[in-house]
């Protein structure tokens, strides 16, 4: 088979590194690299450690309104489909790197397999809600991650060609894990003292945030409710910022009264597996994050109106807050889990990269 593989965004390229290790073994991939992430702590530290192939294209097309970052990855990847002319096409997730991939290989006819596909949080005006449902629609194969994602496609009439093969993201978070332990804590730790120059975080008790959406960062009086909230809690909190966020955490901090806060660099892949692993807690905004932070029993506050990954909330492994001061105060503090559910395998069993190659030989 020669598949054409398009990414552009940092947990894609997560994704990607665990299929293409099984693919590449018998098949050709050409990988595709919008670039819709570009800074190096957002791209290239993947690659590097992840071992993920050079990607064949990288479109550079950056930073744009939703429209116009879209469309250009459109005339790039149609480019790139007419000259190689895959047997297929692969995408993942929800990203606009995935719609843009899916509105041309569907127009091109050229089959496609939707990674991840199925999945909903019914919040109809996220972007991503919308890219998902889009790309669903025009797959040819949709792998999904659960018996809720057969069901939601089900709903919408898709029924053909659906295969519940488990999530390729915990394929990557148990191989990469695995890797974590080959190194020592010492060696993480002192990597991040070195980022954020203090000794506050070490192996004792602290909580991991990040918080990316537009729903939570766009308006400033809401992210500062957000960041209040964080500085409130009880341990320290390692807060890696992703760029679309730096200008606003700068101009709130300004007056330097939220020392309880961390702000660093974002993380690699590694770093990141470590620290959420060992954090006490994860107050997150990020789909991602929050379904790992189930997989290593690590309990976390969602900020999130809805999540598309249901089966997480259950006897409170996670649980939603709104993006308010006193409600992420309130339900890091006071709520109560039932651990049991943690056992639950929701998502496969951590063979999705093959079961894929499988299915699509
Ligand atoms: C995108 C995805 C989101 C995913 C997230 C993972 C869409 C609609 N959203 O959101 O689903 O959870 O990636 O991180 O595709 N920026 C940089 N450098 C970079 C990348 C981004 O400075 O390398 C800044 C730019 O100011 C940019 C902003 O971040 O405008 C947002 O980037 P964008 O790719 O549009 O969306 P994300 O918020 O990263």
């Amino acid at each position: 088979m020669k598949i054409a593989t398009i990414v552009g965004a940092r947990p894609q390229f997560i994704k990607a590194a665990s299929l293409s290790r099984t693919l590449r073994q018998k098949h050709d991939e050409i990988l595709v690299h919008t670039g819709q992430h570009y800074d190096d702590n957002m791209s290239d530290v993947f690659f590097a450690e992840l071992d993920i192939p050079k990607p064949e294209y990288n479109l550079n097309i950056g930073s744009k309104s939703h429209a116009r970052q879209t469309a250009a990855m459109m005339i790039g990847i149609e480019d790139i489909l007419l000259t190689e002319n895959p047997d297929a096409v692969i995408l993942y997730g929800d990203t606009n790197s995935t719609l843009a991939g899916a509105v041309v290989a569907g127009k091109l006819i050229i089959p496609i397999a939707h990674i991840e596909a199925g999945v909903r949080c019914f919040v109809r005006d996220m972007p991503e809600e919308q890219n998902r449902i889009l790309t669903d629609h025009l797959a040819k194969w949709n792998f999904v991650p659960s018996d809720s994602a057969v069901e939601n496609l089900r709903t919408e009439g898709i029924t053909e060609n659906v295969y519940n093969v488990g999530d390729i993201m915990y394929d990557g978070l148990l191989y990469y894990s695995k890797k974590t332990e080959e190194c020592s804590s010492e060696y993480f730790y002192s990597r991040l003292n070195y980022l954020i120059r203090s000794t506050t975080i070490t192996s004792e008790k602290y909580y991991l945030a990040t918080i990316h959406r537009p729903e939570n960062t766009d308006n400033i009086g809401t992210l500062t409710s957000i960041i209040k909230g964080l500085n409130n809690l009880e341990y320290p909190v390692l807060f890696p910022v992703h760029p679309r966020i730096k200008k606003a955490i700068k101009e709130i901090t300004t007056d330097g009264l939220f020392d309880n806060i961390h702000f660093v660099d974002p993380l690699g892949y590694m770093d990141m597996i470590f620290f959420s692993k060992n954090a006490v807690k994860i107050i997150t905004d990020s789909g991602g994050l929050h379904k790992e932070a189930f997989w290593l029993k690590v309990p976390s506050v969602v900020i999130l109106r809805n999540t598309a990954w249901e089966e997480t909330l259950k006897g409170n492994c996670n649980v939603l807050a709104s993006p308010d001061e006193k409600d992420i105060v309130n339900k890091v503090n006071n709520t109560i889990i039932d651990y049991s559910f943690y056992d639950n395998k929701y998502y496969g069993d951590g063979n999705t990269g093959r079961k894929i190659v499988e299915l699509l030989v």
